[in-house]
């Protein structure tokens, strides 16, 4: 099928032919060329938790290729979260109304849920609880190669909640698919990657070494992928309190002082504690600039692929 649920799905030459379709995607955008690739398709963006770049870049990536939306963003007003209906009973009321469906939700593995459930359309993972985010590691992974052209030897920090982050457990499988890549994991001690998922990883082709001080960074690294402590993944605020006391922040000074001028700084975000305002002016800060705009121009590409318009 065409889900898109987990990274795992894809190869190395799955990622360089999406990156070859973004490209044009990225032309089509900057050039204000007119497009209806996806005429006549309409797409569910059904969204059971916030966001504003994932369901942005979706909706915007819809509506460039000359598509529509059905678009949900309050689960409140979906029958299975107030009246009890199953969730496999909207995703099938959903996809008989759609041509693919777009799914962020708070439960680890509802993607794949989503995707046995929907027998004619596909599902697309837009990040499930603590799981995954795979859409997100391709403009990740876009954004990387648009810098130094290539994927492999790679070395970097993924900093903040590995516990918890979607989008670091995502991106580390996809450069486990690339030749010589090295992550540095820098996280409070009680927001490690969990002891089984570093187990698999370490199975994987990537090399890992877990941090617990930025005086661990290494000055070479290519990038800095920084994360924010997820407030909705604990179940108290003192919890989330106690973490938030030991997060690593992103300043003038920590650059200055562990990152070459080559490298560049990246966050998913949305960025909460994660990266000092005063860093967005530097030439190596790429979250607003390129992250942002590489999802629009990603998703489009993989609209593109699912509905089998490329
Ligand atoms: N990076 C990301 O997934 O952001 P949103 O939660 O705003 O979609």
């Amino acid at each position: 099928g065409k889900d898109i649920v987990s990274f795992d799905q894809f190869s190395a030459d799955d990622v360089r032919r999406i990156f070859a379709l973004a490209g044009h995607m990225k032309q089509l955008v900057l050039g204000k060329e007119p497009c209806q690739l996806l005429a006549g398709q309409l797409v569910s963006l059904l969204f059971f938790e916030p966001s504003s770049r994932t369901f942005g870049s979706f909706a915007a990536a819809v509506k460039r290729l000359g598509g529509q939306t059905l678009e949900i963003q309050n689960p409140e007003t979906v029958s299975s979260v107030n009246k009890g209906e199953t969730f496999e009973d909207t995703i099938r009321v959903f996809e008989a109304y759609s041509d693919a469906i777009v799914l962020r939700h708070p439960r680890p593995g509802a993607a794949l849920r989503a995707a046995e459930s929907a027998e004619f359309v596909p599902v697309l993972n837009a990040g499930d609880g603590n799981n995954e985010h795979p859409t997100q590691t391709v403009l990740d992974l876009y954004t990387l190669y648009e810098r130094f052209g290539r994927l492999d030897n790679l070395t970097g920090v993924m900093a903040g909640d590995a516990l918890n982050s979607r989008t670091i457990h995502s991106l580390m499988r996809g450069l486990s698919l690339f030749e010589n890549n090295t992550v540095y994991l820098l996280s409070p001690e009680k927001l490690r990657l969990n002891r089984e998922d570093l187990n698999m990883f370490r199975s994987r082709n990537i090399t890992i070494h877990e941090i617990t001080s930025e005086r661990d960074i290494p000055r070479d690294c290519q990038y800095w992928y920084w994360t924010r402590i997820q407030k909705e993944r604990f179940d108290s605020l003192t919890e989330y309190n106690e973490m938030v006391a030991q997060r690593f922040t992103v300043t003038p000074a920590l650059l200055a002082e562990y990152a070459s001028q080559e490298m560049i700084l990246m966050d998913p975000l949305p960025r909460i504690g994660t990266i000092d305002t005063e860093v967005d002016k530097d030439h190596r800060a790429v979250y607003l600039r390129s992250q942002v705009r590489n999802g629009l121009y990603t998703r489009m590409a993989l609209l593109a692929l699912v509905l089998g318009r490329a």
